[in-house]
């Protein structure tokens, strides 16, 4: 399974500044259409589980709507606090419409 991409939503469906929740690999990922590409991360907040896909994402920046803390997508990093742990961030491939996640490739924090 290691190294396997799925594919997890159409691009065209998804326009610059939008993001969707879905399931992978076992796994709730946001992908986030930015100026810089598609990202993929994990969902949920780690300074408290809040849902990321009720967020707002402003450029590469998305923002928990429970406490405010802002990680960005393009590699899982913590941009401000509560939030101390960077959340995972994962490879993504587009392939035509399709947008594709290997949620066993965590990129480097
Ligand atoms: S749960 Fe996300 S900032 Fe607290």
């Amino acid at each position: 399974m290691a190294g396997e991409f799925v594919a997890v939503a159409k691009a065209s469906a998804l326009p610059v500044g939008e993001f969707k929740a879905v399931e992978a690999g076992g796994k709730r990922l946001l992908i986030c259409h930015t100026e810089r590409g598609f990202h993929a991360i994990d969902d949920t907040c780690t300074h408290d589980d809040g849902p990321l896909a009720d967020g707002w994402l402003e450029g590469t920046a998305i923002e928990c709507p429970r406490h405010g803390a802002r990680f960005d997508v393009t590699t899982g990093k913590v941009l401000c606090l509560p939030a101390a742990v960077p959340i995972n961030a994962y490879r993504v491939a587009v392939e035509g419409d399709e947008v594709r996640v290997n949620v066993s490739e965590v990129l480097p924090k």
